[in-house]
């Protein structure tokens, strides 16, 4: 039996808002990505997987749904969408989805009823009503924060003027928590992963997988839990990671196991390192994104561990390993390795902020994603990585969008998500005919747009389009991982007859010294010029047995 297609894959992250404009209104839409579809055949991407795309005031960039079965005018039609998949399919490229369970957004017609509802009644057990502290309930039910900043309760107006119960919101107030206490809300959501799964979709991936269920009684938080993402923490919110979440997985799994052609559900799961396997079980989700590479700097200890133990983990109920290095909650990565190892990020980059060195930053988060693209597991790709696009810190604050920008000051996660760069001499970089794009593209934009670098040797695309390629004749997804002695400053490994080295420092490094003299270069992460045999600083290279 073969292996299903997702246990080495490489998926690419579109966030529709930023991929490409159609309509020409500077926001990107589902016929935009239809037509940049050349762009992912020629990558070599085996599937994307679409940030929310359906009907949503966009206070959180869509994770906030006020419909999950129909799609946002903004994007387009359910027809849009259909075109998309029948023309990604003609490539061989599957569509994942993104399914938002936590929350809804607050103009959902449920969260409407419920609001117009009296306290107790049907429609408010959809939702975290709850009454609240203090002589006149004037305070939140509990401590607990929202991801965002600021309370995660808010209270409501009751029908006759008064001020009335709480709800819940982990994010913004925009975004109320369902009750996954309520078998009704179980229901409705079994019937939008049917919907998706029947309209042909290829698998979801879940945000905030780690939440939907709550500790009961809802007792007050000891941890803080600002950001998104949250690893090696022993000490867990009584709102993230409850052991009856994998009831909802169990169940999900046997309506994804009806359907053909190895559908895939992949957490978005921020939970201690020792819990992400229970996700993962068999009867469970297929896979979880495994953040810790994200979040390991430029350093032997670091990089090696962010391999090995994920990989220890998930060799216990085998499951698959991912990788990824950006997404739209990050920093992307050519500019967070443009800072010195030690820098401390907060969250998103202010303009206030020194500077990184860009070149330096290119050079090393090239070499990071072709180690990555060479590891055994999955690789998720984000937009726009594949031209080393960078986090755009020059954005005035008043287009800034993320709620946690609003509501708690920090520059927040705008500066991953401005729109693409297709053409280096069009409007908005070819993001949108009209040169209108919700966020402003800066000139770095034009120097890294996608026509200067496909078909162009030595080029950042081309790299990635090269390391895809041979991934997948060398079968490199598929290898055991055996470490090579290699010092403090490189990382190297063995993946069947493949050996792939980074070589951390800043001097050449003799592959001679690790036992790899005799090895050719199959691939290297910059095309500097370098004699044989040795690998240039802060440079990945892949090699084979020479002859
Ligand atoms: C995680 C998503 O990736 C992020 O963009 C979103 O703001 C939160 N979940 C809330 O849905």
């Amino acid at each position: 039996m073969t292996a299903p297609w997702w246990r080495d894959a490489v998926v690419y992250q579109v966030y529709p808002r930023s991929f490409a404009d159609a309509n020409g209104d500077g926001m990107g839409d589902l016929k935009g990505i239809t037509s940049r579809l050349d762009h992912l055949e020629k990558l070599g991407v085996d599937a994307i997987w679409l940030s929310p795309f359906f009907t949503s005031p966009q206070n959180d960039g869509g994770y906030d749904v006020a419909d999950y079965c129909d799609v946002d005018p903004r994007f387009g039609t359910l027809a849009d969408f259909d075109e998309m998949l029948a023309r990604a399919k003609e490539r061989n490229i599957r569509v994942i989805i993104d399914l938002v369970p936590n929350h809804s957004s607050s103009a959902h017609p449920l969260f409407q009823k419920a609001l117009a509802a009296a306290p107790g009644s049907p429609e408010r057990e959809m939702y975290m009503f709850r009454e609240g502290k203090g002589e006149n309930g004037e305070l939140p039910p509990n401590n607990w924060q929202s991801i965002f900043h600021g309370d995660a309760w808010t209270r409501v107006k009751e029908a006759d003027g008064s001020d009335g119960q709480w709800y819940l919101h982990l994010f913004d107030t925009s975004q109320p928590d369902w009750n996954w206490e309520n078998p009704k809300v179980r229901e409705m959501f079994r019937g939008i992963l049917r919907f998706w799964l029947d309209r042909g979709v290829a698998g979801m991936r879940i945000d905030v997988a780690h939440g939907m269920v709550k500790e009961e009684g809802l007792p007050d938080t000891e941890v803080n839990t600002k950001g998104l993402v949250a690893l090696d923490s022993d000490k867990l919110p009584p709102y993230f990671d409850q052991d009856g979440v994998h009831e909802i997985y169990r169940d999900w799994r046997k309506i994804i196991n009806e359907y053909p052609g190895d559908r895939v559900l992949v957490a978005e799961c921020c939970a201690p390192r020792h819990r992400m396997p229970l996700y993962i079980r068999p009867d469970e989700l297929h896979q979880a994104f495994n953040f810790s590479f994200l979040l390991a700097r430029w350093d032997k200890t670091l990089l090696h561990d962010a391999i090995e133990k994920p990989m220890a983990l998930s060799r216990e109920v085998e499951g698959s390993n991912t990788w990824v290095l950006s997404n739209h909650d990050v920093i992307r990565h050519a500019t967070r390795y443009g800072y010195a190892p030690d820098y401390k990020f907060g969250e998103g980059l202010s303009r206030d902020e020194p500077a990184p060195d860009r070149e330096l930053g290119l050079r090393r988060a090239r070499a990071v994603s072709l180690t990555m693209l060479s590891l055994p597991g999955s690789a998720y790709l984000y937009q726009g990585e594949e031209l080393g696009l960078e986090e755009v810190a020059d954005i005035p604050d008043e287009l800034r969008e993320d709620p946690a920008h609003k509501r708690g000051g920090v520059p927040g996660r705008d500066g991953c998500r401005v729109p693409m760069a297709w053409q280096h001499d069009a409007p908005a970089y070819g993001f949108s005919e009209t040169g209108k794009s919700w966020l402003p593209q800066p000139a770095s934009y034009g120097e890294r747009a996608a026509d200067k670098q496909v078909d162009v040797p030595g080029s950042t695309f081309e790299m990635y389009r090269a390391a895809i390629r041979l991934r997948r004749e060398l079968k490199l997804g598929e290898q055991e991982l055996t470490w090579i002695e290699s010092g403090d400053e490189a990382l190297a490994f063995r993946l069947g007859e493949t050996a792939v080295v980074l070589n951390l420092s800043e001097q050449p490094l003799d592959l001679a010294t690790l036992g790899l003299g005799g090895m050719r270069e199959l691939l290297v992460s910059y095309p500097d010029e370098h004699a044989a045999g040795m690998l240039p600083a802060n440079c990945a290279a892949w090699l084979t047995p020479a002859g």
